[in-house]
């Protein structure tokens, strides 16, 4: 189970019967896009087999990563509240926007799973997702028009990010082959940051208006 978007302050899915549990520690955990890092979570037996292979090809974290890791863990509950109740309300905000078909988010009453979410999630994470009416060209024009949230191919940290997927990460791949993997041509994805809502929200909104 890949538990980088909720981090263990959200959903714990061992609980729930997963064997193994990875997260990009580059992500939320880290919060701030500092260092390079990864977690596996498991069964002792799937651990131990795991072991081996990086005993003998060496991926090990430098103690300064490892530093500034378990400082973060200090404040990732925090940080992962402040990330959901800006996401809760930029999803909802976004709802009934003009320019907007859908907007996805676990915690948002519409979305197709809202019910499992409540049940084993805490919070919604910070993740929203939001699809463009005018399709790729309105995406790109939604990007450039930003002056607060940054492009990157990173997620999770203290900053709002914005991708769009199908102009950028995964323009390479036919159209049918992005429609297999669910990324539409107007897919936004925010990575809510710990900005205030406000300032969030007049961004996005500014650039909507020029698309
Ligand atoms: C959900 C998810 N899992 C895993 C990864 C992989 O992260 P890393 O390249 O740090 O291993 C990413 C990267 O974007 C991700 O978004």
């Amino acid at each position: 189970m890949d538990n980088c978007f909720a981090t263990p302050a959200v959903q714990q899915p061992i609980q729930f019967g997963a064997d193994l549990v990875l997260h990009s520690a580059t992500k939320f955990i880290d919060g701030q896009g500092r260092v390079l890092g990864g977690v596996v979570v498991g069964k002792k037996e799937l651990i131990k087999e795991m072991y081996l292979f990086i005993r003998n090809t060496g991926p090990s974290m430098s103690p300064f990563n490892a530093w500034v890791l378990s400082k973060s863990l200090e404040t990732l509950y925090v940080r992962m509240d402040r990330h959901a109740e800006n996401a809760l309300s930029l999803a909802r905000a976004l709802q009934d926007h003009p320019q907007i078909s859908r907007v996805k988010y676990p915690y948002l009453e519409s979305h197709p799973q809202y019910a499992v979410a409540k049940k084993q999630m805490s919070n919604g994470g910070g993740i929203v997702t939001f699809e463009l009416k005018g399709g790729v060209e309105s995406g790109r024009k939604f990007l450039d028009a930003l002056q607060i949230l940054s492009m990157t191919n990173n997620l999770g940290d203290s900053r709002s990010i914005a991708s769009h997927p199908a102009s950028t990460t995964h323009s390479k791949l036919s159209e049918a082959e992005r429609q297999e993997v669910g990324i539409t041509p107007g897919l936004i994805r925010i990575s809510v940051g710990l900005e205030h809502i406000d300032d969030i929200l007049a961004d996005i909104r500014q650039a909507l208006d020029q698309c």
